[in-house]
């Protein structure tokens, strides 16, 4: 599948609040209270959302975010990296194509900044995510707790170093 990546679009933005993951991925989703401020939040371009559409069907397949917008508050982000965040569509989730979906994401965040260098923070009950991810290289190299709107949460915090 080719992938068309293109910077966050009030539709593409509107139909991702209203995505709805089954559990334990209903994590994901966006409560409708919320809907408006997540809408908000994915057309920041300090939040660098970009979405990702199938270039046959112009169907959007996804979407991807770099920088603070794709860390978790009480993560250690000192060292430098570009921080990626990631999303399926969910009627495609669990058909191993994550792993092509982030290479993808990864190749044009190369294009975009010459990152080399990346992390991601995932739940740590997302094992799917955190196996998707090491099938590109990435490493677990730490770990941490918050407190959220739903409670204590626990993360991870994968890195892929460079010469991948
Ligand atoms: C994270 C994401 C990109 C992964 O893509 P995906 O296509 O759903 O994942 P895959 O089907 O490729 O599965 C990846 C691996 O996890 C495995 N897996 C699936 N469910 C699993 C589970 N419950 N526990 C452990 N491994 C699991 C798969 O078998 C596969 O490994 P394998 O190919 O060696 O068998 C995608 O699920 C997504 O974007 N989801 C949105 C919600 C989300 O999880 N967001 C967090 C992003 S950090």
């Amino acid at each position: 599948m080719r992938l068309t990546f293109a910077p966050m679009s009030a539709g593409a933005a509107a139909d991702i609040a209203q995505w709805i993951y089954p559990s334990p991925y209903d994590v994901y989703n966006v409560p409708p209270s919320y809907r408006d401020d997540a809408i908000s939040e994915l057309l920041k371009p300090a939040n660098a959302y970009y979405a990702i559409s199938d270039d046959s069907s112009g169907e959007l397949i996804g979407f991807c975010c770099f920088g603070i917008s794709a860390q978790v508050p009480g993560g250690d982000y000192a060292a430098p990296a570009l921080d990626v965040g990631v999303g399926l569509r969910p009627d495609l989730t669990g058909r191993r194509f994550g792993p092509d979906f982030i290479a993808a994401i990864l190749d044009f965040a190369n294009a975009l900044v010459n990152a080399a260098v990346f992390r991601a923070t995932i739940a740590a009950f997302n094992e799917r995510s955190q196996r998707a991810f090491g099938k590109l290289g990435f490493e677990k190299i730490g770990e941490f707790s918050n407190e959220g709107p739903k409670g204590r949460r626990d993360w991870v915090i994968m890195f892929r170093p460079d010469a991948q």
